[in-house]
């Protein structure tokens, strides 16, 4: 099975430019041609949040217009740029995604040879992320559900002090009592995120743990959560 993950993608309202600087839309619709030219073709696309930059209807209308030239299937969670409400609404023919009043977008998709679970670690109006009582306890019960299938976790904020400090200062609270209820389910193979727009890997919860690349800027040091 091979996935491909795509993240931060920041998109903006047709014809913006995020930032007033950066063409979010066209470098998302550039990752997309990149992915449909893949041979073999991924079995499934994981989008791990910060879909749009201001959590505007008319920002997902444009991403919902950029993704469904998308070959392969795609599965999108919401991170910290992004708001549930509009996100769900605009997404609403997607059949995956919970209906417009869920508390969280949380789901597991059981289609594959290794079974996706998607969290939802986004906290409105703020930058950090959060694995709270209930998030834990969805997490905890999803995962006991399946004990024997191999498992792969996305989430917008990684579980795991990056070392960025100022990206770490909108980092996730809960890691640590997320790590301990995975390290209890060794079927878990990988824990993907995004959030800190770079590339880290690293050993975490008895399995691995990384984050992605945005498909926009690699952030610069600025004083926000990006
Ligand atoms: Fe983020
Ligand atoms: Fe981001």
């Amino acid at each position: 099975m091979i996935i491909a993950q795509i993240t931060d993608l920041h998109v903006v309202a047709r014809g913006r430019l995020c930032y007033g600087e950066i063409p979010t839309n066209a470098q998302l619709a550039e990752a997309v041609a990149h992915i449909n030219s893949l041979a073999p073709q991924p079995d499934v696309v994981i989008a791990s949040g910060d879909l749009v930059d201001h959590g505007r209807e008319e920002e997902y209308e444009a991403l919902h217009q950029i993704l469904a030239k998308l070959t392969p299937p795609v599965l999108v969670i919401p991170g910290n740029h992004d708001r549930r409400e509009a996100l769900l609404k605009v997404f609403a023919d997607q059949r995956y995604l919970p209906r417009v009043e869920a508390p969280f977008i949380h789901y597991a998709i059981e289609d594959y040879p290794i079974r996706l679970v998607g969290l939802d670690t986004s906290v409105p109006e703020h930058h950090y992320g959060m694995m709270c009582e209930e998030r834990l306890r969805w997490l905890d019960e999803t995962l006991t559900a399946q004990p024997d299938r191999p498992t792969m976790i996305f989430m917008h904020h990684p579980p795991f002090r990056t070392g960025v400090n100022w990206m770490d200062a909108s980092g996730l609270h809960g890691g640590r009592r997320m790590e301990e209820i995975v390290a209890r389910h060794h079927n878990v193979i990988r824990v993907v995120a995004g959030h800190i727009h770079r590339p880290i890997h690293v050993a975490w919860g008895g399995t691995i743990a990384s984050t992605a690349p945005s498909t926009c800027h690699q952030g610069a040091a600025r004083p926000c959560g990006w």
